[in-house]
């Protein structure tokens, strides 16, 4: 048998990678799934604007496309937690249905602060609001999953 050409090899290792990635999720189902993929969405956004702030180089179109991503999610996070919805693998805890208004009022916060920060995209653009506002929005994540997420 021939040896694998680099080439191949990268592409091997590659997929394993991405499939490892996609199943990292495997088992969740419904809506469960949907949250789960719509809480690393929203990770892979706040990544993306924390990178831009970290190199300094400032962009006004993938702020606003960022901030409105991690917005839309928040929003519909009311309603990707029906009541109990506990299935393995979620790290939910039942905390949640508890002191549900409490839940929605982080996310809600979590939707007005990236909604503030596309809000600076679009006018001033101003470095050191975009940092502050982003820093609230990040206070969210933690505050909620403090709470309401499992530890590892
Ligand atoms: C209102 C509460 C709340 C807010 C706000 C929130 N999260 Fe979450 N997050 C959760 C809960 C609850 C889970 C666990 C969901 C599950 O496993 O069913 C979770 C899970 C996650 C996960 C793991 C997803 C997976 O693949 O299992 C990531 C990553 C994450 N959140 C990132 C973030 C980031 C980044 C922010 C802030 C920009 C954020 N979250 C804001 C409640 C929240």
């Amino acid at each position: 048998m021939k040896p694998l050409s680099s080439l191949k090899t990268v592409i091997l290792i590659a997929a394993l990678i991405f499939s490892g990635l996609a199943y990292a999720h495997s088992g969740a189902k419904g809506v469960i799934k949907q949250r789960m993929d719509a809480m690393s969405d929203i990770a892979k956004n706040m990544k993306i604007i924390g990178a831009m702030m970290k190199n300094g180089e400032f962009n006004a179109l993938t702020l606003s496309a960022s901030a409105l991503n991690i917005q839309n999610h928040a929003n519909q996070i009311s309603e990707q937690f029906p009541t109990d919805s506990l299935e393995m693998p979620s790290e939910a805890l039942p905390a949640i249905w508890v002191e549900w208004d409490d839940f929605i009022k982080i996310a809600d916060k979590l939707g007005n602060d990236a909604g503030k920060l596309a809000g600076i995209a679009t006018s001033s653009m101003d470095q050191n609001e975009v940092k502050t506002q982003f820093q609230l929005a990040a206070k969210s994540c933690s505050g909620c999953h403090e709470k309401f997420r499992l530890k590892k």
